[in-house]
């Protein structure tokens, strides 16, 4: 079983924890970490009645792109948590930027432990996170225990087909789960392919660019940066070529 460390490494597509204390460096031109706040507020404005009384969950928020883009397009209050208090930091930062002190509050600490603690949310996200609460339906069933009756969960992951399906699970697979821990597919938004690309290629760059800042000032650990690029390139692959990113859009029965 993996360790939590390796699930929080391997969330931001990094092979070893060794390159944990880096993050932070390697990922500082980027707000947006994985999710589209795009797609997440337009599904949420689509098929979500959202007041400034509805409460929000970010859980492993990242730095926060989606928490402060909700509170201040929706008015809603948000709550975001993530492990990396330089993330979190950075969040906090944005809140002020964004003048939205009063809707959006953010804590440090580990997704696992909140998830057992917080309740009667009207909407829980999940953006981008892979199998840090376990396996799909130990994942939605966690998340199920954090909103209210009717309330919505929001799971950013992926679609896989037959070839990928170990890893991925297919539509079909994630409905059965669905089925089982009682909650229904409102809507989903498959991730556009080219918009994809196009992130990627810019993350990419910035990416490559404080690797190479770290390759001088650390040559002996060279090898590990350069493993960051190519597992961050093939991720990008994946997505691009094998699997289906998606944005689903869920209501507790
Ligand atoms: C790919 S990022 C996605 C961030 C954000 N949801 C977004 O879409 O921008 C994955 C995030 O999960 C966080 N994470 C991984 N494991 C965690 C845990 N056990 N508790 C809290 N945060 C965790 C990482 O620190 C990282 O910020």
């Amino acid at each position: 079983m993996s360790t939590t460390e390796e699930k929080l490494a391997k969330s931001l597509t990094a092979e070893s924890t060794e390159l944990i204390p880096y993050l932070p460096y390697l990922l500082q031109d980027l707000w947006e970490l994985g999710s589209s706040p795009k797609d997440i507020l337009e599904l949420i404005r689509k098929h979500v009645q959202v007041s400034k009384k509805t409460r929000v969950l970010d859980l492993a928020c990242g730095k926060g792109a989606v928490s402060v883009h909700l509170a201040r397009e929706l008015g809603c209050r948000v709550k975001g948590m993530d492990m990396i208090p330089e993330f979190i930091e950075f969040a906090k930062g944005k809140v002020r930027e964004f003048g939205v002190e009063v809707r959006c509050e953010f804590v440090v600490g580990d997704i696992t432990e909140f998830v057992k603690t917080e309740k009667d949310y009207d909407i829980v996200i999940l953006g981008a996170v892979g199998d840090v609460l376990g396996n799909p339906e130990e994942t939605v069933t966690q998340l199920r225990n954090t909103v209210k009756q009717g309330g919505y969960i929001i799971i950013d992951d992926a679609y896989g087909n037959e070839k990928s399906s170990v890893i991925y699970p297919t539509r079909e697979q994630w409905l059965g789960v669905f089925e089982k821990t009682g909650v229904k597919l409102v809507a989903e938004k498959i991730i556009d392919e080219d918009e994809l690309a196009s992130v990627n290629n810019e993350q990419q760059e910035w990416i490559v660019k404080r690797v190479r800042e770290l390759k001088d000032k650390l040559p002996e650990k060279a090898p590990l940066f350069d493993s960051y690029i190519r597992s961050q390139q093939a991720e990008c692959d994946e997505l691009e070529n094998e699997i289906s990113g998606v944005t689903m859009l869920l209501q507790v029965d």
